[in-house]
């Protein structure tokens, strides 16, 4: 199996790549091809291009959750290719995807801006923009769905860790009523090779340690890596600390986080992980 990071918020040394404060991987696999998560603007066409990622042979359409900078690419990707792939969110995706962002002038996020405002951060399409390209939306409710050999996509997280707390700035409306995002639609990617289960994280509002260990407990799986978005970006010192210390007892060989880890996570996880490496625009593992 071959997992490209198409778009992120890092460039590393691909200066002919785009990057952006968002996220899309490209998985190929003996089986099949999936896309999971489209960036913010559709800039990962572009990359994908430049990476050899055949986007006319995407089987598998895949959102982690409802916010524009994973969602982004949807529709400049469904204009210009002429590929029906078999699309899968969680069963909540189009009912949470009224997202905004409380923005209190203190947290300096991509989507914030300098007034106190809540600002639209959900996404750009509706059901019929999908099912109007004759494209096939399959909703998850399970735990754990099978999507093809060795391929499982998780989503309903246990709540085993409660330091990981949702930003409560990172609302849902409905009606006149702003409510705190609950993220129950977010799904997550794991990919099962030789060396245990590869984990592939879209933005990680649940709680990256959440997921972790709900996967590892329902597959009974070892956890071999974890790449993606772990959303530390708005985490103090000491919940980043108690993370990086729980990976560390979880025994998970490899950490390759992107774009919503912040400058702070970063850091520490370079500090104190051997095992750890940024995932930027442009990386390609094989598993
Ligand atoms: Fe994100
Ligand atoms: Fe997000």
């Amino acid at each position: 199996m071959k997992i490209t990071t198409i778009i992120e918020n890092s460039l590393g040394d691909k200066n002919e790549l785009y990057n952006e404060h968002g996220l899309s991987f490209f998985i190929e696999t003996p089986k099949c091809n999936i896309l999971f998560d489209t960036g913010k603007t559709g800039d990962f066409i572009e990359n994908a291009k430049k990476l050899n990622v055949d986007l006319n042979k995407v089987d598998y359409l895949l959102l982690s959750h409802a916010h524009y900078d994973h969602c982004g690419g949807v529709r400049k990707f469904l204009d210009t290719f002429n590929v029906r792939p078999k699309m899968y969110v969680g069963e909540k995706f189009f009912i949470n995807s009224n997202k905004y962002y409380y923005s209190d002038e203190n947290q300096k996020l991509d989507f914030t801006s300098d007034s106190s405002e809540y600002r639209y951060i959900g996404i750009d399409f509706d059901e019929s923009f999908i099912t109007n390209k004759e494209i096939d939306i399959n909703y998850i409710n399970n735990d754990m769905l099978k999507l093809s050999e060795n391929i499982y996509v998780f989503t309903n997280f246990e709540k085993n860790y409660d330091f990981e707390i949702i930003n409560p700035n990172m609302k849902i409306k409905q009606g006149e009523e702003y409510i705190i995002d609950p993220f129950d639609e977010e799904i997550v990617l794991a990919l099962d090779t030789k060396k245990g289960l590869l984990v592939l994280l879209g933005c990680s509002h649940p709680g990256i340690l959440n997921i972790v260990d709900t996967i590892s407990k329902r597959t009974g799986k070892n956890i071999y890596g974890v790449i993606g978005g772990t959303h530390l970006v708005e985490a103090n010192e000491d919940r980043i600390n108690k993370t990086i210390e729980c990976l560390k007892e979880m025994d998970i060989k490899l950490i390759g986080v992107s774009h919503c880890t912040g400058d702070t996570a970063t850091k520490m996880f370079e500090q104190k992980c051997d095992n750890f490496f940024i995932n930027c625009t442009g990386t390609i593992l094989e598993a």
